[in-house]
């Protein structure tokens, strides 16, 4: 499927996972998390609701998003592929039946599992009004949010009011301050990666989102560069010279995409329409089709993951030397317990060891020539 939960970079963590549950130790690696900026209705919510592949966000014209959602996706592995059931993580036909078992939890409401994505939306909906009433009122108060799923990557995002001036209805007067305080709280964090949203059919030089994050990351080290609406830009204009860095360059460069539209959303179009009508669009159109592969929303979740990639192959050292320091601890307690026990607890021990270093290697060498592609 495509989304940002790459099935190879699940495995590898999982397998992370083991590793330190078997060592005693707990949350290997702390994944970044991902927020969208961008001037309102820009399609920021849309974009991330793709990437996740899931329809869940409320999202329209005009100011849709009037709280922050603090988005969490939870790995949970099926229950019957721990460590009990052998190292190597095969997946038995009752776990897929466990695959099915993806819920959401609200923290306002703890307890209460939400499996139709649909009703997800109108609780979002529901405590965006409760807090800050119909008459597009904002508050910085997040909307807490978490997706359990044996499909996910364990991982945050963040969806975000859009950057505007102008007081609209119960807006308070010093409205572009407040959201942005809100959105800069979400991306000064310094492993955030940043989805700078800006709509193609407008002023790159004006776009919001890349001055705001600009502010928070000026080397551009963390900022993607988001196009959303390359569908709806004028007849004979495109956006390969942005792509190409002409115009306002940027390290991690620039994806364009197509998301749905307002007619999309009325008629409850699915995301497989969407992905599939950006992909005719992208491999079709004079501008792009010699640049298809770097195009469009499947393009954007494998940026996301090599740079996620990344993150895990910078943290590795201390992730080894937490894991040896550990073995080293648990040998010595195992010795007082006598060499028959001792043998074959270590060896179990290695031989998980061994499996997430395999598994972490053929992971990563596969993605090798593209991370070194990529300018971090
Ligand atoms: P946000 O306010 O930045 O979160 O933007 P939304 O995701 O709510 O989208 C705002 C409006 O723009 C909605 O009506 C979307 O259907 C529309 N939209 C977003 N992205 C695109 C796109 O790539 N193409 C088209 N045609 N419409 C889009
Ligand atoms: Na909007
Ligand atoms: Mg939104």
């Amino acid at each position: 499927s495509i989304n940002v939960n790459d099935p190879g970079l699940i495995t590898l963590v999982n397998k992370l996972q083991d590793v330190f549950t078997t060592v005693g130790v707990q949350n290997p690696i702390d994944l970044p998390q991902i927020a969208v900026v961008g001037s309102q209705s820009s399609g920021k919510s849309s974009v991330l609701e793709n990437i996740v592949g899931r329809d869940f966000l409320p999202r329209g014209t005009g100011i849709v998003t009037r709280r922050p959602l603090i988005l969490q996706l939870i790995n949970r592995a099926p229950p019957a592929t721990g460590l009990q059931n052998g190292i190597n993580g095969e997946i038995k036909s009752s776990d897929k039946e466990a695959n099915v078992d993806e819920w959401g939890e609200f923290l306002h409401i703890p307890g209460q599992k939400f499996h139709d994505f649909n009703k997800i939306r109108e609780e979002i909906v529901k405590e965006t009004d409760s807090k800050t009433g119909r008459n597009a009122g904002i508050s910085p108060a997040p909307i807490n949010l978490r997706i359990y799923s044996p499909n996910v990557l364990t991982l945050t995002l963040v969806d975000l009011p859009g950057l505007t001036k102008v007081p609209v209805g119960d807006q308070p007067r010093d409205i572009e301050r407040q959201i942005k305080d809100m959105v800069l709280k979400q991306i000064t964090k310094p492993n955030a990666i940043i989805l700078a949203v800006t709509a193609a059919n407008t002023d790159l030089a004006n776009s919001d989102g890349l001055k705001l994050a600009r502010e928070v990351d000026p080397e551009g080290q963390r900022t993607i560069g988001v196009l959303t609406k390359v569908d709806l830009m004028d007849e004979g204009t495109d956006v390969v010279d942005i792509l190409a860095g002409r115009i306002i360059p940027l390290r991690l460069g620039y994806v364009p995409v197509v998301n749905r539209g307002q007619r999309d959303i009325e008629n409850k179009r699915a995301i497989s329409f969407a992905l599939e009508h950006e992909k005719q669009f992208f491999d079709n159109h004079r501008a792009y089709k010699n640049k298809a592969t770097y195009c469009g929303t499947p393009y954007l979740a494998r940026k996301l993951n090599l740079i996620l990639m990344m993150h895990i192959k910078n943290t590795l050292p201390d992730i080894k030397a937490r894991i040896s320091s550990s073995l080293q601890k648990y040998t010595q307690e195992l010795s007082q317990l006598g060499d028959s026990m001792l043998g074959n607890a270590s060896n179990i021990i290695l031989q998980i060891i061994t499996e997430f270093c395999n598994e972490y290697r053929t992971v990563l060498d596969g993605n090798n020539q593209e991370l070194s592609s990529i300018e971090l």
